[in-house]
C-alpha cells in the first residue's frame, strides 16, 4: 500500500491501554472530546463499523467513512468503504486530513504509517475489552499540549513521526 501524507490517528486510552468496553467508551469526562471535535471538523474521519454503529449517526461537518465488509452506510456526509487502501486511493491527494478514529484493528494498521497521533491519555486504570496497541515510542517526537485535572485527569499528547 502507498501510504498518504495526510493521514493521522486520534484516540483516547487509559493507563492500561483500554479504548472500549462492550462497544462503548468506558468513561465520560466533561470536555475530554473537545480536541477530537476541533481537529476532525472540516476533515475526514475513518472508523470501524462497530464504532460507527455505536455513535449511531454521522458526525456533523466532516466526511464520515465507515470501514465494513458486511454493511453499507451512506448519506450526505457518510460513505462506506471496504478497507484503508480504498480510502487512500480516493483521498490521498485531498486537501483535508484523514483521521483514523478506531477501533482496535484500524489503530493497529494505522500505527505503521500515520504522520501524527493525537493521543488523549486517561490517567486511570479502566476495565475494558478493546485496546490501543503497543508501539515503539522512539519513532515519534512527543509533546504534551495540555494537562487537565479532575476526578479523572487526562493529557492531550501529540506524537509526530520522526
Ligand atoms: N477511546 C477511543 O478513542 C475509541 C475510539 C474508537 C472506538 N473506541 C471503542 O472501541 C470499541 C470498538 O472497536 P472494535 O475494534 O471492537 O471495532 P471497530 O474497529 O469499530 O469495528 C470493527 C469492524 O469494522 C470493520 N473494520 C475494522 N477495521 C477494518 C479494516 N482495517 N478494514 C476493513 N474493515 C475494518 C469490520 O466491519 P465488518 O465486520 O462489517 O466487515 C470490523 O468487524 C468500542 O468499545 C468503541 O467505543 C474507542
Amino acid at each position: 500500500m502507498k501510504y498518504p501524507d495526510n493521514a493521522d490517528l486520534i484516540v483516547a486510552y487509559s493507563k492500561n491501554r483500554v479504548i472500549g468496553r462492550d462497544g462503548l467508551i468506558p468513561w465520560n469526562i466533561e470536555g475530554e472530546k473537545k480536541r477530537f471535535k476541533e481537529l476532525t471538523t472540516g476533515n475526514i474521519v475513518v472508523m470501524g463499523r462497530r464504532t460507527y454503529e455505536e455513535i449511531g449517526r454521522p458526525l456533523p461537518n466532516r466526511l464520515n467513512i465507515v470501514l465494513s465488509n458486511t454493511k453499507n452506510f451512506s448519506g450526505g456526509n457518510l460513505i462506506t468503504m471496504k478497507n484503508l487502501n480504498e480510502v487512500f486511493e480516493r483521498f490521498k491527494d485531498d486537501s483535508r486530513r484523514i483521521y483514523i478514529a478506531g477501533g482496535e484493528r484500524l489503530y493497529r494498521e494505522a500505527l505503521n504509517f500515520v504522520k501524527n497521533m493525537y493521543i488523549t491519555l486517561i490517567d486511570a486504570y479502566i476495565e475494558g475489552d478493546a485496546y490501543f496497541p503497543e508501539f515503539d515510542q522512539e519513532l515519534f517526537d512527543v509533546s504534551c499540549e495540555k494537562s487537565v485535572d479532575g476526578d479523572i485527569p487526562y493529557r492531550y499528547m501529540t506524537y509526530t513521526r520522526i
